[in-house]
């Protein structure tokens, strides 16, 4: 669990430290010679005399204020109202530079999965799975908005208006990924909102940063200059004064609901401000009395551990029917125990170091309450820290005395809460704060019927006989409550970086005419009929 660094496999050593000290601001990569903030990997290694250091794997740019809104007035002046060169560029001209971005992105592959396992402990296979998956919905949003596109290019007659509706640019938008995803759900943002015209200012996760150095120079050349800026810093230094000075269309971010309500409460005209955000979630597994035990164990361990079960959409709190409760943790914790924990380039390893420095000592916390107030660790592997390493840890029964049973753990642990009736867990998700997903077991159809139903009112995603997840990601994902605000999925997401905008005149014969010569000439990219395939 402790490598050596000669053990570690030389295509994966870090030899030297990245200390990346570039950032981007109105087309140009800018050397910062300020503050930097290391990075200090989650993964622990073992020194030639034996004692156990988590190396200073890079650092990256502390930014001062100035700095950070020198990259909001690029961003604004790129945008120049509306009138700016990418905001009125053409969709065949916008995709043109998108597809040249995506085959600069394609050589950062390497660079990009490296960082992945050392800056956020993540799996060889999940790091490469998360930068194809991050490709492929660059591809689909493209398609999407070819889509969009068509649908606007033709005129609408109704009750004697003609009409011509598009999707137009909102602005600049501050954008903020998440430290778990920090490639592929900072694109799921960024891009829609990059390629529905508006101007971005980039801020980079504290954890996942320095994966992003390469696409420095990708922005910078594949887009007209000011309308990506790059930029890196303290949260707290850098995103008040831009959220402040009211320059701010639209704040994007992936994260924890305490710093979206924040950070929106910051900006001067609230009512300005699109917000669209994915946020906390606890998201619940029910297992009835007629399940598949087998099937619901399998689904249940990879939902709720899936990357450490460090996922927004990660089961987070289980609850068993009392009378198949024994052989339902029974059947869990072979499936959980059989999990291999070890270093995120190793073959067949689950379990890796949790990427958060807090959290194992919170872990550790919520276990001993969780002793305390009755629960017993269910799995024979269960209940061990050590450093950055917790092993996955079924607890049982879970009541609402304990912590875990309300919040967000974002770790390998898992509660499980018995019931006799599903009002019982009903009354539990209707009075969460969070709204996002949940997950019901059953082969009982008419009783999986009627839970649906109050549920679908409840959260944004019923999972039949599956795990929560967000894929794939042409589904709409989204929650109510602190789970979201707006929908993200390939579609979705580039409604919410738009506005609906249309033209409308009353359709007499010289507005007809005067119609036809604009479209005859060519002379708008909004009053067009053109068709991009
Ligand atoms: O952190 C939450 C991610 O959206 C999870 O995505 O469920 O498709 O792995 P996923």
């Amino acid at each position: 669990m402790y490598p050596t660094l000669s053990n570690i496999p030389a295509e994966f050593r870090i030899e030297t430290p990245f200390h990346q000290n570039q950032y981007l601001v109105n087309g140009e990569i800018r050397t910062w010679n300020g503050e930097m903030a290391d990075v200090i990997s989650p993964i622990f290694i073992k020194n030639e005399d034996g004692s156990l250091s988590q190396p200073v794997i890079g650092s990256y740019p502390q930014l001062s204020a100035e700095a950070t809104m020198e990259a909001l007035d690029a961003a604004a002046k790129a945008y120049n109202h509306g009138r700016g060169e990418w905001a009125t560029m053409t969709v065949e001209n916008k995709i043109k530079c998108i597809e040249a971005f995506v085959q600069k992105m394609l050589t950062y592959k390497s660079h990009v999965v490296k960082f992945l396992m050392w800056e956020i402990a993540k799996t060889l296979p999940d790091s490469i799975k998360e930068f194809d998956r991050t490709v492929q919905y660059i591809n689909d949003t493209i398609g999407a908005l070819k889509e969009l596109d068509r649908q606007g290019s033709q005129f609408k007659m109704a009750e004697g208006v003609i009409g011509q509706m598009r999707r137009a640019p909102l602005g600049t938008v501050l954008c903020m990924g998440p430290f778990n995803y920090p490639l592929n759900e900072t694109f799921t943002l960024l891009i829609p909102a990059l390629i529905m015209g508006n101007s971005i200012v980039f801020k980079v996760p504290r954890q996942g940063a320095l994966l992003h150095q390469p696409f420095l120079e990708a922005f910078r050349d594949c887009f007209p200059k000011g309308v990506m800026n790059v930029i890196y810093g303290q949260g707290r230094v850098v995103v008040p004064p831009m959220m402040s000075s009211g320059k701010i269309d639209v704040l994007t971010l992936i994260g924890s609901s305490k710093m979206a309500d924040s950070l929106r409460k910051q900006h001067p005209k609230t009512n300005r401000l699109r917000a669209i955000f994915g946020l906390d979630a606890k998201n619940a597994g029910i297992i009835l009395e007629n399940a598949d035990l087998d099937l619901a164990a399998k689904e249940c361990m990879l939902g709720a551990l899936s990357y450490n079960g460090q996922r927004c959409t990660a089961l987070k709190i289980l609850f068993v029917h009392k009378s198949i409760a024994d052989v339902f943790l029974q059947k869990l914790s072979v499936e959980v125990d059989a999990l291999k924990m070890g270093l995120p380039w190793e073959e067949k390893v689950t379990i890796t170091p949790v990427a958060e420095p807090e959290k194992p000592q919170y872990h550790r916390d919520c276990i001993a309450e969780a002793l305390a107030n009755g629960a017993t660790i269910i799995n024979q592997n269960g209940g061990k820290i050590e450093n950055s390493y917790v092993t996955p840890t079924i607890l049982y029964p879970v009541n609402d005395k304990m912590k875990i049973y309300h919040q967000e753990q974002f770790g390998p642990i898992i509660p499980v809460v018995p019931f006799e009736h599903t009002d019982e867990v009903l009354e539990y998700i209707i009075h969460s704060e969070y709204g996002q997903q949940v997950s019901v077991f059953g082969t009982d159809a008419h009783e999986i019927a009627q839970l649906v139903d109050p549920l679908t009112n409840q959260v944004c995603r019923v999972n039949i006989n599956s795990q929560c997840q967000r894929g794939p990601d042409v589904f709409p994902f989204t929650g109510r409550k602190d789970s979201a605000e707006r929908t993200l999925s390939v579609h979705h997401a580039l409604t919410a970086f738009s506005l609906n905008t249309m033209i409308a005149t009353k359709a007499t014969d010289s507005n007809k005419k005067l119609l036809n010569e604009i479209l005859l000439n060519d002379d708008s990219n909004f009053i067009s009929t053109r068709f991009v395939f």
